[in-house]
């Protein structure tokens, strides 16, 4: 039987997804959830949290880490913040990390350990925003709720062929994915769309022939699938520019701070430097004969680039500058580091 022959189209991507459903670690498949098993709505949460923004090939060891270490949301909440955020080093966006902290202890000390059931009860919680709350509910409790991430807007704008740009256009991509979302299997529904559009309606050259949906797919029927979603252009990012500073013992000590909790990289671990700025002003720790590396790091944030040059000197034993920590040889992972820091220390590392 060919896939498009389903009646409906979320008949006809249920039924592709009971053959094609990609198999991850948080993931309750569809023919175990027929038998009645049910997904773990902490392993669902953590998994959309740590998927905002990033790829299921990146999170899965985060997951498998996460959840080896803390299997339970009130492990979770009872662990040191440092602990969390050193995991969490790497993924990025890491006002995710604290605002899942955050969560974990609310679950924890006002829900008993239960996760509320409801969009509007998790909507309530701190780091659950709409794309989450639709998500955990529909996975998680099979609630007829609309996850709308970039691979359903895509497949959104595509099938009924919606050529307004994105972000404009995301109301109405909302309302066509509402339209379609069944009140049967909600949870494998939502997760079906993500995995079309992460397999077959990918953004770039989607594969049609093997579509599910192709049949009634508009994009497919007018030819403009591959001009589709179409995106309002974005401001170009400005350049930034840093210095850090690494300092070392003769006994392999290290010198490092903890950022503050709020701004950018808040609560993680990184080298002291100046401001990032068009124009930053030199701010070594302590006075010494700072050297610089030859090469620079170069780092993408959200809003900008940011370039940084790498200064060394060696760090006086038994010193220790106001406000920052001497880390001692054996207590450093360059993993606990935010990725543009530990760029900075593979500089330095390879120099
Ligand atoms: N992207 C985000 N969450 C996902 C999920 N549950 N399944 C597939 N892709 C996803």
């Amino acid at each position: 039987m060919r896939d498009t022959n389903q009646d409906t189209p979320s008949n006809a991507l249920l039924g592709w997804y009971d053959r094609h459903a990609r198999a991850m670690p948080w993931r309750v498949g569809p023919a175990d959830r027929a038998a009645g098993i049910l997904p773990d709505p902490y392993q669902v949460w953590l998994s959309e949290v740590m998927l905002q923004q990033t790829t299921v090939a990146a999170v899965r060891d985060y997951f498998l880490r996460f959840t080896a270490r803390w299997p339970t949301v009130q492990a979770l909440a009872a662990a040191p913040d440092d602990q969390v955020m050193g995991e969490w080093a790497g993924l990025g966006y890491y006002a995710r990390a604290r605002n899942l902290l955050k969560c974990a202890r609310v679950v924890a000390g006002e829900h008993g350990g239960v996760f509320p059931d409801t969009y509007d009860a998790l909507l309530q919680l701190p780091g659950i925003g709409p794309y989450t709350a639709a998500a955990i509910s529909a996975i998680a409790f099979d609630r007829p709720e609309t996850v709308l991430d970039g691979n359903v807007e895509r497949v959104m704008a595509r099938f009924y062929d919606i050529h307004d740009p994105l972000p404009g256009s995301k109301p109405v991509l909302k309302a066509k994915a509402a339209a379609l979302t069944p009140d049967a299997r909600p949870g494998d529904y939502a997760q079906a769309v993500m995995d079309l559009g992460a397999t077959i309606c990918t953004p770039k050259s989607p594969a049609c022939g093997i579509c599910p949906v192709r049949d009634p797919c508009q994009a497919r029927a007018a030819g403009t699938q591959s001009d589709l979603p179409r995106k309002t252009p974005k401001k170009p990012k400005p350049t930034r520019y840093g210095h850090v500073y690494i300092a070392q013992s003769t006994d392999g000590a290290l010198l490092l701070e903890r950022r503050p909790d709020k701004g950018l990289l808040g609560g993680m671990l990184g080298w002291p430097g100046s401001d990032w700025s068009a124009t930053p002003t030199e701010a070594p720790p302590f006075p010494a004969d700072w050297q610089t590396l030859p090469g620079e790091v170069r780092h993408t944030f959200t809003h900008f680039h940011l370039i940084l040059r790498i200064w060394t000197a060696r760090l006086p034993n038994n010193t220790a500058p106001g406000g920052l920590i001497v880390m001692e040889k054996h207590a450093f992972r360059p993993g606990d580091l935010p990725t543009v820091m530990r760029k900075a220390h593979d500089l330095w590392r390879t120099r």
